[in-house]
């Protein structure tokens, strides 16, 4: 696959809740290649968290079609998922949550390993990877259950670097996270985005996205109104101009 091969390919999409009475996606057509960076802002219910839920395959899709790194999410979920690491909007744990952050991390290797096969090697440095990326190897011992919402966050990006992701979608990575961790974050995303991961990132926090064009792209009520190649200065005004929000 090539740097210019689409690894998202979203045709004419409309993806519906269970139980919904009208779909909340409503004819989304998109096409996302190898190593961008994709920065989705919109209003509260605009569909940004569905978009990733359903690029990640995890909703019906009731018309159109859906590609993600050349499968149909529709019939090929598990090959997708394998491929995608996706960080839950406003996820924490339970505090008796009975695992280090050490086996929280390993977790994203569970699909790699398989279920018959323990952890070896390449498995440990994977995960020791991933929680040095994100500069967080001293928590490795301690219950996830204890961390601030903050550091359950890290964690969890950890777990899906540790997947070695083609694509990785972030719903909202940076509300709970400081001005120092957000901009090491955006640092780890823009390099990783260099070295040929996809990056999908739902944020409000435009004003310290990364060091580097982005694409933006604006929803409203299920649909697309606003997709451009940004420089990351102008990328708040970008939505707000699109999305009518005079903040
Ligand atoms: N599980 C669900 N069941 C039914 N409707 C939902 C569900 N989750 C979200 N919605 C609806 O879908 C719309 C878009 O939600 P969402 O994608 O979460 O918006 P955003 O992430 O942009 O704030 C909203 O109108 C919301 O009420
Ligand atoms: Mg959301």
């Amino acid at each position: 696959m090539t740097a210019a091969d689409p690894v998202i390919e979203i045709e004419d999409a409309y993806t519906a809740y269970e139980g919904a009475d009208r779909p909340t996606l409503q004819g989304i057509t998109l096409s996302i290649r190898r190593g961008e960076f994709v920065v989705v802002g919109g209003p509260n219910g605009a569909g940004k968290t569905t978009l990733l839920e359903t690029i990640n395959g995890m909703l019906p899709i009731t018309h159109g079609r859906v590609c993600v790194c050349g499968y149909n999410v529709k019939g090929d979920g598990v090959p997708v998922r394998c491929r995608v690491g996706y960080l839950l909007q406003n996820f924490s744990f339970d505090p008796l949550t009975p695992f280090t952050v050490g086996e929280v991390v390993m977790m994203g290797r569970y699909g790699k390993i398989g279920l018959f096969r323990k952890p070896g090697p390449e498995d440990r440095e994977a995960v020791f990877r991933s929680l040095t990326l994100l500069g967080i190897s001293d928590l490795v011992d301690r219950p996830i259950g204890q961390l601030s919402g903050g550091q359950q966050q890290k964690v969890l990006l950890a777990q899906n670097l540790a997947r070695n992701p083609e694509i990785l979608l972030l719903d909202e990575p940076f509300s709970n996270l400081d001005i120092f961790s957000r901009e090491a974050i955006n640092r780890l995303l823009s390099r990783l985005a260099g070295e040929g991961v996809t990056v999908v990132l739902v944020s409000h926090a435009f004003d310290d996205l990364p060091d580097r064009p982005v694409r933006v792209v604006v929803m409203m009520d299920g649909r697309i109104v606003l997709d451009r190649e940004s420089a990351p200065g102008s990328v708040a005004a970008v939505i707000r101009g699109a999305s009518g929000i005079h903040a």
